[in-house]
């Protein structure tokens, strides 16, 4: 039995070695072809929104290498396995057949484990290379603008220093000057939120009981998405604002006048507030239903007044009706104090109180009093 086996294989072998060898070439060829048109594709399809900020063009660069670098890998890889299924399948007959026996090819096994390594280390390092430079402190560390970042269930508040001295100015939307180098301190009041603006290619956790950091430089002006990056319960999916990004000037103004309006006000001590409300000079009367539109409050509540439909909280004209000043303000300063039947708590941005001063809360009051009275 034995005999006869040995003298049967070596015929059939030469005859499919032969067969492969033959059957490389075109394979190569399809292999080389196939890695082009992915690469090439992949270059064409747009996959990123626009970019924003000195950090990002390195990062989308650094994605295309990726993508010139892996599209091969993907392609040989899986035209073998295809090949290998279809050219070796088992054919009728072969059932009880074993294949030939394998003693391991050294050639083979140092070219596939050396060809990998390179590729490996050499992509890692040049990924550490646009992290570290990413990470660089800019020449003129001191014009650099601080911005501290507060998430929470389910908001994004942002801290600047105070250009007048004082408390720090706080704002539920990001205002950055063009062309100029921010450091970010990331924090959490409660769980783990990721702080991301995709414009500017750069995220990190908001890890609770600690500082994290981020720098960017904007190099483009306009309006971008904030992001909430990570699973943080039940409102996550509502975790956006916005980044404006502005003229060196218009942010000057924009901060004098946040810290003017009293941004920060401490709810606890509305009195406080008016007089620096007279001090910052002649800021016109804050307005009740404009306050409504801006601040995105017809996002998730109805009021027929403000013409808007939001389903996510309860409707205003109804859980409003009737209600005195000091529940629409304990509404908004502290939203989940009462919550209205088939709501859940912790919906509503909690930060009411911090990013709006007492005199536009004031002013919201007498707005949503008046408009819900009918
Ligand atoms: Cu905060 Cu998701």
């Amino acid at each position: 039995m034995e005999e006869t086996t040995e003298t049967q294989r070596p015929a059939s072998e030469t005859v499919r070695v032969a067969d492969r060898k033959a059957s490389v070439a075109p394979l190569i060829g399809i292999a080389v072809v196939a890695s082009l048109l992915g690469i090439a594709l992949s270059l064409l399809i747009d996959w990123f929104p626009v970019s924003a900020s000195t950090q990002a063009s390195n990062i989308d660069t650094l994605y295309d290498v990726l993508i010139v670098a892996s599209v091969p890998m993907f392609v040989l890889v899986t035209s073998v396995v295809l090949y290998s299924v279809y050219r070796f399948r088992m054919r009728p007959g072969e059932e009880d057949m074993d294949g030939p026996p394998i003693h391991g090819n050294t050639r083979l096994e140092v070219i596939w484990t050396v060809i990998p390594a390179i590729l490996m280390l050499s992509l890692c390092t040049y990924a550490y290379v646009v992290l570290h430079d990413a990470e660089d402190a800019p020449a003129a560390a001191k014009s650099e603008l601080n911005v501290r970042v507060v998430g929470e269930q389910f908001t994004w508040t942002f801290f600047y220093r105070n250009p007048k001295g004082g408390r720090e100015v706080a704002s539920p939307e990001l205002y950055l000057p063009v062309d100029r180098s921010v450091r970010f301190t990331v924090q959490t009041k409660d769980v783990l939120h990721d702080f991301w603006v995709p414009a500017f290619r750069w995220k990190i956790d908001a890890v609770p009981g600690i500082d994290t950091h981020y720098r960017v430089t904007p190099i483009r002006r306009g309006t971008y998405d904030v992001v909430c990056a990570e699973l943080c319960g039940l409102g996550h999916a509502t975790m956006r604002q916005s980044a404006h990004v502005v003229t060196g000037s218009q942010f000057s103004a924009w901060l004098r006048r946040q810290a003017s309006r009293g941004g920060g006000a401490n709810p606890s001590a509305p009195g406080t507030q008016a007089g620096g409300q007279t001090a910052g000079g002649n800021a016109p009367a804050p307005n009740g239903k404009a306050l409504f539109a801006a601040n995105g409050c017809g996002g998730c509540h109805r009021l027929a007044d403000a013409g808007t439909q939001g389903g996510t909280g309860p409707d205003l004209d109804q859980v409003l009706k009737g209600k005195s000043a000091a529940f629409i303000h304990q509404s908004i300063v502290d939203p989940n104090a009462e919550i209205a039947k088939g709501y859940q708590p912790g919906i509503m941005p909690p930060n009411f109180g911090q990013t709006l001063s007492a005199s536009e809360i004031g002013a919201l009051v007498k707005y949503l009093q008046e408009a819900t009275k009918g």
